[in-house]
């Protein structure tokens, strides 16, 4: 059978945390793997209400097929919310989607014919990897800098690029709020340059925002997309997984109507439309829940973690051993480097041994560009009394590993 599947399934892993993952059923590992919101901070009074209200008053609707391109009510409470955000759209700028994932998938398949290049930092989020390789695409990549998108680096890379191959890369991919994996904010300054570089090779900056909404401390920073004031150079990709819950599955892309036009031809294809009922909680979520205090209660929540990891951190990391980490403004996760002779991902089979986890920082570089010391941590899920012995133990997995390799 495997002789019939199309040349780039041959190759084709999948997203690679998902491997990763496989090897932490063991309860008694502490986790700073996973990439998981906490259920804590899950909203379910109003999951609950929608729910209940729906399937009550609108179940002919919830249960029937809804159109491709989303709900138009929830499409009008998405762009009431990004008023707030000052971004100003109709709503043929906006397409309802299955999730971020969901979205990054659409901005593959629109753009990337095989072997095109598209333009990231390093390292970058391992799922759109996943979403653009199945594409078969090319990298233009440079390493973040500590404020963000290197753009001098982009912009040398992508002339080069076109020196070397007489063709444009098709769009800038960048996560400037507390990007996954590395936590690391882009600059005001920087997200101004990006909008310009886009502009001068007349490519898109594909703007990926999950985490927005969770700033702890520092200057809440203009979006690319609405730097843009609208004039089609952007598009957004946003989901609810982060702010309301993952398991919903309901995210949006924005941008120029002739993208949107086309994602809903492609969604038409592959998902054909996003559950009814998950789009009314969502709008539901939106429009009559206090939004202001969840995400005031949920920040507290995250940002509490996060001092407590970084607290943990110092407490366990001398500055001796080498080991150097981010302190995000806000999201998820942040970033270890481990001196270069550790290799992450032999250290991560050790560190199931010693019933703690992470993600090895190579899942989040494409091939051919691979680095080996470094590591994800996601400060969100596990508990406080988690996070101390977690760091413990992996303060004292990185001297095992030491240790037995000078022996
Ligand atoms: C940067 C980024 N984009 C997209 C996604 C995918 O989001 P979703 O879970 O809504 O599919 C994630 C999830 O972790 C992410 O970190």
């Amino acid at each position: 059978m495997e002789s019939l599947f199309a040349n780039i399934m041959k190759e084709f892993e999948g997203y690679a945390i998902g491997k990763m993952l496989g090897y932490l059923n063991d309860p008694n590992v502490i986790s700073f793997a996973g990439g998981l919101p906490s259920s804590d901070v899950f909203p379910l009074d109003i999951v609950k209400k929608a729910t209940e209200k729906s399937l009550k008053e609108d179940w002919t609707h919830v249960l029937q097929y809804s159109p491709i391109p989303g709900e138009r009510d929830l499409m009008e409470a998405v762009i009431d919310y990004l008023k707030e955000d000052d971004i100003h759209i109709e709503p043929e700028n906006i397409m309802i989607t299955t999730s971020g994932q969901h979205g990054l998938d659409l901005v593959g398949r629109l753009f990337l014919n095989p072997q095109d290049a598209i333009v990231i930092d390093l390292p970058t989020f391992g799922g759109a990897l996943a979403a653009f390789e199945l594409e078969d695409t090319q990298y233009v990549a440079r390493d973040i800098e500590e404020d963000g998108t290197d753009v001098n680096g982009m912009k040398a890379g992508i002339e080069d690029y076109i020196d070397k191959k007489g063709k444009k890369p098709k769009f800038i991919y960048v996560i400037p709020d507390f990007q996954n994996p590395s936590g690391i904010t882009t600059s005001l300054e920087k997200r101004l340059a990006l909008l310009e570089l886009g502009k001068k090779f007349e490519i898109p900056v594909v703007e990926d925002s999950p985490y927005r909404e969770l700033r702890y401390r520092g200057e809440h920073l203009p979006s690319i997309y609405s730097l843009d004031k609208n004039q089609g150079h952007v598009i957004g990709l946003y989901t609810f997984s982060k702010i309301l819950c993952p398991g919903i599955r309901v995210g949006f892309n924005i941008g120029p109507p002739e993208v949107v036009k086309k994602f809903a031809f492609i969604k038409g294809a592959n998902i054909l439309n996003t559950p009814k009922l998950n789009q009314n909680i969502c709008r539901t979520f939106l429009q009559e829940y206090d939004l202001d205090t969840h995400f005031q209660k949920t920040r507290k929540y995250y940002s509490e973690k996060l001092n407590f990891f970084l607290k943990a951190m110092e407490e366990n990391f001398p500055e001796d051993m080498g080991v150097k980490w981010t302190k995000p403004e806000g999201g998820l996760f942040l970033w270890i480097t481990v001196p270069e002779e550790i290799n992450t991902l032999d250290l991560f089979h050790m560190a199931i041994e010693e019933k703690v986890a992470f993600v090895p920082g190579e899942v989040f570089y494409p091939e051919g560009f691979k680095r080996y010391n470094s590591m994800r941590i996601n400060f969100s899920f596990p508990t406080k009394k988690e996070i101390v012995e977690g760091v413990r133990r992996l303060s004292s997995v990185i001297k095992k590993y030491r240790a037995k390799k000078k022996t």
